[in-house]
């Protein structure tokens, strides 16, 4: 299989918007260039407010640019969860959230004419056991009595047999990067402005912020969005301890013979995804699944285990593209949409989406729109960041934090592993006093990092599929070089020239 890289960023030309190379004050200062930050920022502009985003790298690469792209207010199995748990007014918050988050998005589509392969799909949760059917019955009833327009089916219309489904209408599947970058395009002027390459570090609060970038310069704002998908400024928010980070895979498969009409899920594990998206070839059919929390994986099994599927259920006659990517879930399951902490009422955060953040970041940028402008949203409660625990998400906390514990203590105690590093492998050796990681490329070249995570010193895994060191502890990502590319790290691992004083027998 080629290289890892998401059919969307392949699709799309890469952006170049300036980098910030001077101190500058703004209205807004939205951090984040993902669906989150620029719907945000679109949706503030439009009401006539000054607004800048500060984007670390560039527009739309991060999980937008990796996602499956599903606009739907169908995220498997929640609403009689929510009824349960959190009662109807809640429930009916989130179902009206998200469905309007979907008419605003075809709305958007269709009023500023953007070309972005968006398309009305009917989303289907489906089950091959029947230990769910009875789940997906109750679903589909509490999903109709919030207004959805749910249908409790038999026959989804897949090419193997399912034991039940719920189908939801009015649902759409889109190009994520074509719509971003379009929204993204319109940001600029009236004293608007999107900066790339312009990295947040720091954040001092006040009633002004100073935001502190990498290159040393400050952004001085009345008021900040932090759409960085895991908020780089935690604020006593403690939001370190409340999400969990989890990655999912993705092929983009050519097929022969008729495709399945809808976007598809799995009520159960191991969770599959299917949808189809239309190229000049004709459709590719996207499989995905896979999930497990970050620094957990096992390589390119995920990929071979989606292949199999792929291949027992559709005639696939190749697959040009395929990727992975993490999002963040919160301890119970609901999105973090709203103010940084009880008392700052001009820092909001939008994070946790749970892999169903292409409505919810449109969900984000209405609410947080609606909170700075006009003071509430009708959706604030479901969504805030101060809501409290239930019983269950408390169990939760308790094992994330605790599985943190034990990779920050197993991590360092772990032993060394010994032997040749064959090119294109990584292994973990003994440096002075610290863990090394240890990467061979494929010419020969030897990569070594100091594989304790800058976050909060958990150490490190070696990702295979990705050639990446991953942190299972909130997620952190970083090169083989030890450069950022996910999550909350704000400083690249510490890196050792080839010939450091490290055992011979191994290098
Ligand atoms: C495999 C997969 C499939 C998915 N499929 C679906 C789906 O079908 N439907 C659905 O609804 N959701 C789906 N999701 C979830 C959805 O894609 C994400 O929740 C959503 O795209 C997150 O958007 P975001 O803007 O928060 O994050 P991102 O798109 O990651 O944007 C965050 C941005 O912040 C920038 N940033 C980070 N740190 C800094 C800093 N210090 N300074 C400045 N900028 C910074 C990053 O560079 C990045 O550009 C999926 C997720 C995954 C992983
Ligand atoms: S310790 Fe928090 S991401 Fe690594």
């Amino acid at each position: 299989m080629e290289e890892t890289k998401s059919y969307w960023l392949e699709s799309t030309p890469a952006t170049n918007y300036p980098t910030l190379d001077k101190d500058i004050s703004a209205d807004v200062a939205v951090i984040g260039g993902g669906l989150a930050g620029i719907t945000t920022a679109w949706l503030l502009k439009q009401e006539g407010l000054q607004v800048v985003v500060l984007e670390a790298d560039r527009v739309c690469q991060g999980t937008t640019g990796h996602s499956t792209a599903k606009i739907t207010s169908q995220h498997d199995l929640i609403y009689a969860t929510l009824d349960k748990e959190f009662g109807r007014e809640k429930a009916q918050q989130y179902a009206d959230a998200n469905e309007t988050a979907v008419k605003t998005m075809a709305d958007i589509v269709e009023a500023h004419k953007i070309d972005c392969d968006f398309q009305w799909q009917p989303a289907f949760v489906y089950t091959e056991q029947d230990k769910y059917v009875e789940e997906i019955e109750r679903e589909a009833e509490i999903a109709k009595v919030l207004g959805i327009a749910a249908e409790y089916v038999q026959d989804p219309g897949l090419p193997f047999a399912v034991k039940a489904a719920l189908r939801f209408d009015n649902q759409a599947q889109f190009h994520p990067r074509k719509y971003v970058l379009a929204l993204a395009q319109a940001i600029p002027g009236d004293g608007c402005e999107i900066y790339e390459n312009t990295k947040v570090v720091g954040l001092e609060e006040g009633t002004i912020t100073t935001i502190s970038l990498a290159s040393g310069k400050k952004v001085r704002a009345d008021r900040v969005v932090l759409a960085t998908h895991f908020p780089i400024h935690d604020g006593l928010g403690f939001y370190f301890a409340r999400m969990y980070p989890e990655r999912s895979y993705i092929l983009a498969c050519r097929t022969e013979g008729k495709l399945p009409q809808g976007m598809f899920i799995t009520a159960e594990s191991p969770g599959r995804s299917l949808r189809t998206q239309p190229d000049e070839e004709g459709d590719l059919l996207l499989v995905g699944g896979e999930h497990h929390k970050t620094g957990a994986g096992k390589g390119m099994v995920h990929f071979q285990n989606l292949m199999k599927f792929a291949e027992a259920n559709f005639t696939v006659t190749d697959i040009p593209h395929r990727w992975s990517a993490q999002d963040y879930t919160t301890l119970d399951n609901i999105p973090f949409i709203g103010k940084i902490r009880k008392g700052v009422d001009n820092i909001f955060v939008a994070t946790g989406f749970r892999k169903w953040g292409i409505s919810t970041s449109t969900v984000a940028g209405l609410v947080i729109r609606d909170m700075m402008l006009w003071g509430s949203s009708p959706w604030q409660d479901v969504f805030s960041p101060q809501r409290g625990l239930s019983l269950k998400s408390a169990g939760k906390l308790i094992s994330i934090n605790a599985d943190v514990a034990k990779e920050l203590v197993a991590g360092k105690l772990a032993g060394t592993e010994g032997g040749e590093i064959p090119r294109g492998e990584a292994k973990v050796i003994s440096g002075e006093g610290t863990k090394v990681g240890a990467y061979r490329d494929e010419q020969g070249k030897l990569h070594l990092v100091d594989i304790t995570c800058t976050h909060f010193g958990c150490e490190l895994k070696w990702n295979s599929a990705e050639k990446t060191w991953d942190c299972p502890c909130h997620g952190s990502r970083f090169s083989a070089d030890g450069s950022i590319v996910d999550g909350p790290a704000l400083k690249p691992l510490g890196s050792f020239p080839a010939e450091h004083d490290i055992d011979p027998d191994i290098i």
